[in-house]
């Protein structure tokens, strides 16, 4: 067999059938447009700039996850599209309307628990409805139903710190979903959970998103998490922060363990890794070879 046949597909070849579910994706209308953002801290020869030239435009219901190493912006991103921190240039538009200030039309879910200890689950869900001030009896209602959709509505009276990691996650979701927001922004939501809950969660979260009217901005730093839930995955580089670019996945949906064994698949991974893990930065990783063992010990 020649090298030629063990070689991957190019990450961008696309068969007609991705080409065509990408073409159904692109004409939705778009909800999210990033227009040249740039965001830097200090003034004058101190300023240090995060990242420059961010543009990207999301669609209606798409699923973006973004990638890219520690330190190139994606939090930052995150927040300020959700009106928690202010850019430097720019402009974002969320269904042509400018964000500049936080809003319900925007769901958070971070990788901190990050509901009230004091409050019940229900009460959590409940809360942003309360203070935008729905009818208490609607917003119980209402808070019940999205605790259904997360597999939770037993836990209603129950206490945060009665629930494991992943059920707090999902009353998480369940709360930002509730403001009915048109985003969901996850900054690394299940990044302190052990794998099986974390894959778990990946499940759940697909779940849900086929269930509501919800656009998700998912950031993540594990490639098999952004492969397994996004449409497109965005990969930043750092110094400063830029998009290097936008990759179409081409595996189907629903995505199943042999999905993952393909070849275009492992060409997106391959390609993922590229630009994440460059080759150059790696050698510099060496660490100095001091021996502790017995000559001859070695291992390989
Ligand atoms: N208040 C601040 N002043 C200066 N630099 C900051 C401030 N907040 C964050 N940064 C820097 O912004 C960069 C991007 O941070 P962040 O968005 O958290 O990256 P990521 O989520 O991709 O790891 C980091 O290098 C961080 O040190
Ligand atoms: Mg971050």
């Amino acid at each position: 067999m020649s090298t030629h046949e063990h070689a991957l597909p190019d990450y961008k070849e696309q068969s007609p059938e991705v080409a065509q579910r990408f073409s159904r994706i692109y004409e939705r209308p778009i909800i999210l447009d990033v227009q040249n953002l740039r965001k830097s801290y200090g003034e004058g020869e101190n300023a240090t700039t995060i990242f420059d030239h961010v543009s990207l435009q999301i669609h209606r219901r798409e699923f973006i996850c973004v990638v890219g190493a520690s330190g190139c912006g994606k939090s930052t991103l995150a927040r300020i599209v959700a009106g928690l921190d202010e850019s430097t240039g720019g402009q974002i538009l969320l269904d042509g309307k400018a964000v500049e200030q936080p809003g319900p039309d925007r769901g958070m879910v971070f990788q901190g628990y990050t509901l009230f200890p004091w409050l019940t689950v229900k009460k959590n869900v409940m809360f942003g409805l309360s203070i935008g001030g729905e009818n208490e009896g609607i917003a119980d209602a209402e808070a019940r139903q999205w605790l259904e959709m997360v597999g939770l509505a037993k836990y209603e009276d129950a206490y945060p710190h009665e629930l494991s990691g992943g059920m707090k996650q999902r009353v998480a979701i369940a709360r930002a979903l509730a403001n009915k927001p048109r985003i969901l922004l996850m900054d690394e939501p299940f990044a302190a959970l052990d794998a099986q809950t974390r894959s778990q969660m990946q499940n759940y979260l697909l779940q849900i998103w086929k269930k509501v009217d919800v656009t998700v901005l998912f950031i993540t730093h594990d490639l098999d998490e952004a492969a397994f839930l996004a449409d497109r995955i965005l990969v930043m580089g750092a110094n400063p922060g830029r998009i290097i670019e936008f990759i179409e996945n081409p595996v189907p949906r629903p995505r199943e363990t042999p999905h993952f064994l393909s070849r275009e698949f492992l060409a997106l991974k391959k390609r993922l890794e590229e630009h994440i893990h460059p080759p150059s930065e790696e050698a510099h990783d060496n660490i100095p070879m001091i021996r502790m063992t017995e000559v001859g010990d070695d291992v390989e």
